[in-house]
């Protein structure tokens, strides 16, 4: 398939910090799920995808255009929807007139159609029961719907969601991923997120991102798979294995080296990912 955003080399610091330590990517239509720790660089890529911020050096293509000139930047964020990992809203406004007010920004001019677009966002993401309130009084789970039906505004070709189901419930959820995925039928979206709940039900491709660095890009069942031998179900608690904890079952779910009695078990994306997380931790205390 074709890439819609191609990645090279990037490279991002803020003093002495590196957020982006040469990221090569390339990605294309569907989701794509970043995975990764706090202080992983998730955020700092997906701003940079969105043109919010810029970076030090490498190469970004997005939809084809060049985020480093004023004319790429303009012609992304034309094709672009944007939820930031925390939305700053006007607090007075309704969800209406907020979402109403990007849609202007977003060069809606004609008064009637956008107000129905303001409306089927609305009602898409669930919240066309109260988009007369005030943010202030809506709660987190709501503005985050807000912040979500602003960026699906005019059908993007491109939707950057950075943690968009923090502070969601299940129902929330589960709502979110039927509007992702039906948006992710015909474009691209691309994610941030650590739950690996999240990777497991929307994504067709997960990136795992780590100090800045990716360490797996790939599809979920793929990510699972690297976990393959190292998951096991045992009687007792393995002291010295990379993790292990009880289950509801009464067992201990082992990762690591295999305990005497261990039982192979079908590694899950979570498992592979604390293996993954596990042996970066290792190697960085051996470096140090
Ligand atoms: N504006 C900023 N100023 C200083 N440091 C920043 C800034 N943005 C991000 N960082 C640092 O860059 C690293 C990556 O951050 P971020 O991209 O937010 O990661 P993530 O979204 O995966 O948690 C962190 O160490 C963070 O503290
Ligand atoms: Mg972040």
């Amino acid at each position: 398939m074709t890439a819609t955003i191609e990645i090279s080399d990037l490279r991002r610091t803020f003093g002495a910090v590196t957020a982006l330590d040469g990221i090569d990517l390339r990605i294309t239509r569907g989701t794509t799920g970043l995975l990764g720790p706090n202080g992983a660089g998730k955020t700092t890529l997906l701003r940079i995808l969105a043109t919010a911020t810029g970076a030090d050096s490498g190469q970004v293509t997005v939809l084809g255009h060049d985020p480093r000139t004023s004319e790429g930047r303009l012609a992304i964020r034309r094709l672009l929807g944007f939820v930031p990992q925390e939305p700053g809203f006007h607090q007075r406004f309704s969800a209406f007139e907020f979402v109403d007010y990007i849609a202007i920004l977003k060069e809606m001019t004609d008064r009637r159609t956008r107000h129905d677009e303001v409306r089927r966002v609305l009602t898409e993401v669930g919240l066309e029961g109260v988009m007369k309130k005030r943010i202030r009084w809506l709660s987190g789970g709501m503005r985050r719907r807000v912040a979500l039906a602003q960026a699906i505004l005019g059908h993007p070709e491109l939707l950057v969601l950075d943690e968009p189901t923090a502070g969601l419930d299940p129902e929330q959820r589960l709502r979110f991923r039927e509007i992702i995925g039906a948006i992710a039928e015909d474009n691209t979206v691309v994610l941030a997120t650590h739950q690996t709940e999240d990777v497991a039900a929307i994504c067709d491709r997960v990136v795992v991102i780590d100090q800045g660095r990716v360490f797996f890009e790939g599809t979920p069942d793929e990510l699972a798979a690297t976990a393959t031998g190292m998951v096991w179900s045992s009687a007792s608690h393995a002291r010295d294995a990379t993790v292990s904890w009880r289950t509801a079952s009464g067992r201990y779910r082992v990762i690591g080296d295999r305990p005497s009695d261990g039982e192979a078990v079908e590694p899950t994306i979570e498992d592979a990912y604390l293996v993954m997380l596990g042996q970066r931790a290792l190697a960085t205390e051996g470096a140090a």
